[in-house]
């Protein structure tokens, strides 16, 4: 029998290091598992993962489709439903080779306001695509959402990202709740990013998550962000990176003794 895909979603509230964590683990994985097939997916409409991974603005699934609508208007009607009608189609144009993974990201509807149509790709993509990778790393969409639309139904893993705030650890204490009801997971777990050396990490309660790791504010970050680069020349040792790292080992996707 095929091995299934390891499919690891990461989500939370808004803003808390959800796509920089995402952007290290494939990062992460690429580097560890040189053998795997890893594909990236950007499931947030605001964008913001090919940034992180230094892809050049690629086309979205949605601007597929909208290319699609445009020629449908122009008269070919036929053939361009046929085709809207073949998700495997948008997909396919919407793949991005990286070096060393695949990357697609979902992009953003038309309307403002409703991500449902969307999110009814995303699902599509997650099922079509895991049957083709060995690891899907999911970048999320902020707050319950995708969750709840059982958009995130076929994850393995959920990762929940935190900063150390109260309302950051409430909303990823409501995800899980939500999760529990609508996610086939087979482990869950939080990161708490952004932590200082002052701050009490014992008051830093998660509910029923366990926390895989503490993340310390990262300098590097702020800088790269500024200089607009890529997670690949961030240094091994940055704390993010670190705190990847740890937070798949105890998932138990990175092998414990590896460094
Ligand atoms: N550990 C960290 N140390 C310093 N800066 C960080 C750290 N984690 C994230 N950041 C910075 O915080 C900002 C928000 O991070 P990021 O975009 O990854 O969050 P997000 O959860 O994906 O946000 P959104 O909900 O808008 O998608 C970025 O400028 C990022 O560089
Ligand atoms: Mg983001």
């Amino acid at each position: 029998m095929e091995k299934k895909a390891t499919i690891i979603a990461v989500t939370g509230k808004g803003g808390v290091g959800k796509t920089s964590i995402a952007a290290i683990i494939v990062k992460v994985l690429r580097d560890m598992k040189p053998q795997a097939r890893i594909l990236a997916i950007d499931a947030d409409p605001a964008v913001g993962l090919s940034t992180a991974l230094g892809i050049e603005v690629p086309k979205t699934i949605d601007d597929i489709r909208k290319s699609f609508i445009d020629k449908a208007e122009a008269g070919e009607t036929r053939q361009a439903i046929e085709l809207l009608n073949d998700a495997q189609y948008e997909i396919l144009e919407a793949l991005v080779e990286a070096d060393g993974f695949n990357f697609i990201a979902v992009g953003r509807p038309e309307a403002a306001g409703c991500y449902c149509k969307v999110n009814g790709y995303l699902k599509d993509i997650i099922s079509i695509l895991s049957e083709k990778f060995d690891y899907v790393m999911i970048d999320g969409e902020a707050g319950v959402e995708q969750v709840n639309r059982r958009v995130m139904e076929q994850v393995s893993h959920l990762l929940l990202v935190s900063d150390p705030s109260k309302k950051g650890r409430q909303v990823i204490q409501s995800i899980k709740q939500v999760a529990d009801h609508l996610v086939m997971y087979d482990k869950v777990g939080a990161v708490i990013n952004r932590v200082r050396e002052d701050s009490p990490i014992e008051l830093l309660d998660t509910g029923d998550i366990p926390v895989l790791a503490y993340i310390e504010e990262d300098k590097n970050l702020n800088r790269f962000d500024i200089e607009g680069k890529s997670v690949f020349e961030l240094p091994k040792d940055s704390p993010i990176e670190l705190g990847v790292k740890k937070a798949l080992k105890e998932f138990r996707i990175l092998q414990e003794e590896s460094r």
